[in-house]
């Protein structure tokens, strides 16, 4: 590289330059940020054979410009043959599809079927139900701990919230919630070996070959779903399955196999990724202790522009969900290469939010970051994450709430990580906290 080398965080570390950015393997030890580096530098655009996976190979997309322009694209860019790495049978994506597989207009209207109670006004009615649980959930984790309490932040905090409240928009029983984690988890996790008993990639999997993400946890959430959505078409009640369940003013409505998916998908995607955003968070301050400071005086002053900046400095540095897939409808070229038809095209959220042509220093974690046009939800897409305003609300009130409560803060342990190509995710954080 020419020029001077890029500011890095001493406590980052970039990783190989040459990782296999396939293999979930390869994220065990961490983002390989020194390989999305070199592409980006040297093969924005690049090739990948995916021989040993027995896949057809697929383009990594991997600077912030090209990005947007296959975000935005939906008609040459589509998503309706799959938005991960995964080839499936066309049984298989029928039986999958999700309002990620659909390309508009039919993503448009069933968008427009369930986005209301994910809108910002509704999310901002929400704020003071999300402050409520964060408190329960800390005073749970913290209270009666005398000056200090070591706790894994993971499953002690970080675990708990998102899907708490996913709850509680949801209107299932609370007591519910460490099921709905658990199905979660090997739902997201379906590469990892801890959190399912039929990794994908690792033990045949074909009898769940029907199931989101290939996984038995789906019978398990659709039986689920539907003594739900049951239980609501004989008492309607006022939560986000009832609100679901009811027919729009055109008269049109989810069918119940499109509300079984969907029920699975906000179970997958409204859980792990908002936890693993806060784990990558929480690392990331406490291994900058004068960073942390700031940020607790910050809250403490009600200074809100600097932790709303810090909240999107947490989304960029985590970018959990690293890649979407797209697949080309037509020939075309995206910067110098030439794509065909059918081609496989990801692009990496990860890779584009440490772009250094739009994002100054950046591997370094800048909590007063202006601007800031982080991709962890996506950008410029119709499919801009649904749950985006609910993951910020949520990470920026457990930063209020739990920040005050800090008189310094220590990793104690290992931090491993996620088994997977798609979701970078810190799976344990063990801390000593020292209590104000
Ligand atoms: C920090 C947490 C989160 C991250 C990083 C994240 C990331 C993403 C990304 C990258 C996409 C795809 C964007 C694209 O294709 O252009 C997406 C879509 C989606 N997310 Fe999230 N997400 C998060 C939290 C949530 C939450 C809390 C929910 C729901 C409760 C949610 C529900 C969805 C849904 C339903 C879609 C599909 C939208 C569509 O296809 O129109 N996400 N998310």
């Amino acid at each position: 590289m020419s020029g001077p080398s890029p500011a890095v965080d001493a406590e980052l570390d970039l990783g190989p330059s040459d990782a296999d950015i396939a293999d979930p393997d390869t994220y065990v030890a961490g983002v390989p940020h020194a390989t999305f580096a070199r592409l980006r530098r040297d093969d924005p655009v690049s090739w990948w054979a995916e021989d040993h996976a027995g896949g057809s190979g697929f383009w990594a997309v991997t600077r912030h410009h090209d990005l947007l322009r296959v975000s935005r694209d939906v008609a040459t860019f589509s998503s309706a043959k799959g938005i991960r790495l995964e080839e499936m049978s066309d049984d298989e994506t029928a039986a999958r599809r999700t309002m990620m597989e659909l390309d508009p207009p039919e993503h448009t209207a069933y968008r427009r079927l369930v986005s209301k109670p994910f809108s910002r006004r509704e999310v901002m009615a929400y704020e003071q139900a999300i402050r409520v649980l964060a408190r329960a959930v800390l005073d749970d984790a913290l209270a009666g701990r005398g000056a200090s309490a070591e706790l894994d932040f993971v499953d002690d905090i970080a675990r708990q919230l998102p899907m708490r409240m996913l709850g509680t928009m949801l209107g299932v029983d609370d007591a519910d919630g460490p099921w709905l984690v658990e199905k979660g988890d090997a739902l997201l996790g379906n590469t990892d070996p801890e959190y399912t008993s039929h990794p994908v990639g690792l033990v045949d999997t074909d009898e769940f070959r029907l199931l989101p993400f290939r996984s038995p946890a789906g019978i398990e959430l659709f039986r689920y779903a539907q003594e739900q959505a049951a239980r609501r078409r004989e008492h309607p009640t006022d939560d986000v399955i009832s609100d679901l369940l009811r027919p729009k003013v055109d008269g049109e409505t989810l069918s119940e196999h499109e509300f079984n998916n969907f029920f699975t998908l906000l179970v997958a995607a409204g859980n792990d990724t908002t936890r693993y955003t806060m784990a990558a968070g929480m690392k990331a301050l406490i291994e900058r202790p004068a960073v942390l400071d700031e940020l607790r005086a910050a809250v403490v002053a009600g200074r809100g522009e600097v932790v709303a900046s810090a909240v999107e400095e947490v989304l960029r540095w985590g970018s959990v969900t690293m890649h979407f897939r797209r697949t080309a409808m037509s020939d075309t070229t995206i910067g110098e290469r030439q794509v065909r038809a059918g081609d496989k095209v990801l692009i990496w959220f990860v890779s584009a939010n440490y772009d250094a042509e739009v994002f100054g220093d950046p591997y370094v974690f800048d909590i007063h970051r202006t601007p800031n046009p982080q991709v962890a939800f996506g950008m410029q897409s119709p499919h801009l994450c649904l749950g985006a305003q609910l993951a910020r609300m949520e990470i920026k009130v457990l930063f209020e709430e739990l920040l005050p409560r800090l008189a310094g803060a220590e990793i104690v342990g290992p931090a491993p990580r996620l088994r997977s190509n798609f979701i970078a995710g810190i799976k344990h954080l063990p801390v000593r906290f020292a209590l104000a």
